[in-house]
C-alpha cells in the first residue's frame, strides 16, 4: 500500500506475523528510469528479512518497463507484479493503473515489456480490479491469455472503490476461467479480508491459490497470524510496537523522509485500550520522532 509498507513497516510486520509473502508500494517505473529516480527507489528499499518480496510497477512507457524489471532481477526481488487496478484520480487521468482496464494495447505492451524483462528469472504477475465502471469479464479473460505467473483480483470496478461490497462469488468464477484458460496462473483474492482464517475460507470456499490482505493490517498488525494476539495484548506491549515502528524509521530514514508520515500508524498502535485517543491527539501535535518517542516513554 503507498506511503504504507514501506521497508520499515514491513520489517516490524515480518517480527509480528509475516505473510507468506509481501508486496512493496507501487513504484513508477517511468519515473525511476528518470530525474526523480531517487523517491521511487526509496519505495523499492529492502531488508532480507523482508523475503520473498514482489516488487509492483506502475507507469506508460514499456521500455522503462523493460529496464526496471531488469533492474528488480538484480537487486533480488522475489516477482514483479504490475498494478492495474488503482483507480485514484491522479493516475487514471495518466491512463495508467485502473485506466488500463480500457486500454488492452497497452496493458498488453506492458506485460510483454515486462516479461522482457524479467527474462524468465523472476516471476510476472497482474493485480486488477474486475472492471472500470462495469464488470468487465472481457478485461479477465485478456489477462489469462497473458502467461502470467499470478493474478490478484479486487472484487471491485475502479468506479466502485471500496464504497460496495467486494465480490467473492465473482472472484470464484475467474478461478473456474483460469482452470479452462490459464492453469498456470495462480489467483490470489483480494478486498476486505479482516484475519488471516477468514482468508483461509474464502481460498477453501472459492478455491484460490492465494489471498491479498491490505488494511487489515491497520486493524492488526498480526493479521497474518492464524491466531492472533492483538486483542490481547497489553498498552505497555501496544506502545512498545510503536516505538519499534518510529526507531526503525529515524534509522532507515534519517531526514530523507517526512516523519509526519508515522502519525497515521498512531491508529494502528494506539488503539483498544484506555486513555488511547487522547494520547493519539497528544501525538498528532508532535513535530519530530524525539518528540513522539518523549511522549510514548512518558505514557
Ligand atoms: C492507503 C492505501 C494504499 C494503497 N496502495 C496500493 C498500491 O500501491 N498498490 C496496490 O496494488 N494496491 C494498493 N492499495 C489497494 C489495496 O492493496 C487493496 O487492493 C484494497 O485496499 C482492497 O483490499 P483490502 O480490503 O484488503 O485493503 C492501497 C490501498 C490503500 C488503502
Amino acid at each position: 500500500m503507498d506511503d504504507v509498507t514501506d521497508t520499515v513497516f514491513r520489517r516490524v510486520i515480518s517480527k509480528t506475523a509475516k505473510p507468506d509473502l509481501f508486496f512493496t508500494e507501487f513504484a513508477n517505473a517511468d519515473g525511476l528510469q528518470s530525474a526523480g529516480r531517487e523517491a521511487v527507489l526509496q519505495k523499492l528499499t529492502f531488508t532480507e528479512v523482508e523475503k520473498p518480496l514482489i516488487a509492483q510497477l506502475w507507469g506508460m512507457k514499456p521500455d522503462n518497463y523493460t529496464k526496471t524489471t531488469a533492474e528488480l532481477v538484480e537487486m533480488r526481488f522475489s516477482g514483479v507484479d504490475l498494478n492495474m487496478g488503482c483507480p485514484v484520480r491522479n493516475v487514471v487521468k495518466l491512463g495508467a493503473c485502473s485506466a488500463l482496464i480500457n486500454n488492452h494495447e497497452l496493458a498488453e505492451s506492458l506485460i510483454k515489456a515486462t516479461q522482457k524483462g524479467a527474462d524468465d528469472k523472476i516471476p510476472v504477475s497482474v493485480k486488477t480490479r474486475v472492471g472500470f465502471d462495469k464488470v468487465d469479464m472481457g478485461w479477465i479473460e485478456f489477462l489469462l491469455r497473458q502467461n502470467l505467473a499470478a493474478l490478484t483480483i479486487h472484487g471491485r470496478t475502479a468506479k466502485g472503490q471500496s464504497k460496495v461490497p467486494n465480490d467473492w462469488e465473482l472472484i470464484g468464477k475467474i478461478r473456474r476461467m483460469r482452470d479452462d484458460i490459464a492453469p498456470g496462473t495462480m489467483i490470489i483474492g483480494n478486498g476486505d479480508v479482516m484475519s488471516r482464517k477468514q482468508g483461509e475460507e474464502l481460498a477453501q470456499e472459492h478455491g484460490l491459490d492465494g489471498i491479498m490482505i491490505g488494511r487489515g493490517v491497520f486493524q492488526d498488525p498480526y493479521v497474518f497470524s492464524g491466531d492472533s494476539p492483538w486483542k490481547r495484548m497489553n498498552t505497555k506491549e501496544k506502545i512498545g510496537l510503536y516505538k519499534r515502528h518510529i526507531k526503525l524509521f529515524e534509522q532507515e530514514w534519517g531526514h530523507k523522509k517526512n516523519p509526519a508520515g508515522l502519525k497515521k500508524f498512531a491508529k494502528v498502535y494506539i488503539s483498544g485500550f484506555d486513555g488511547a485517543s487522547e494520547l493519539r491527539s497528544r501525538l498528532m501535535r508532535c513535530t519530530d520522532t524525539v518528540e513522539m518517542l518523549g511522549i510514548l516513554g512518558k505514557a
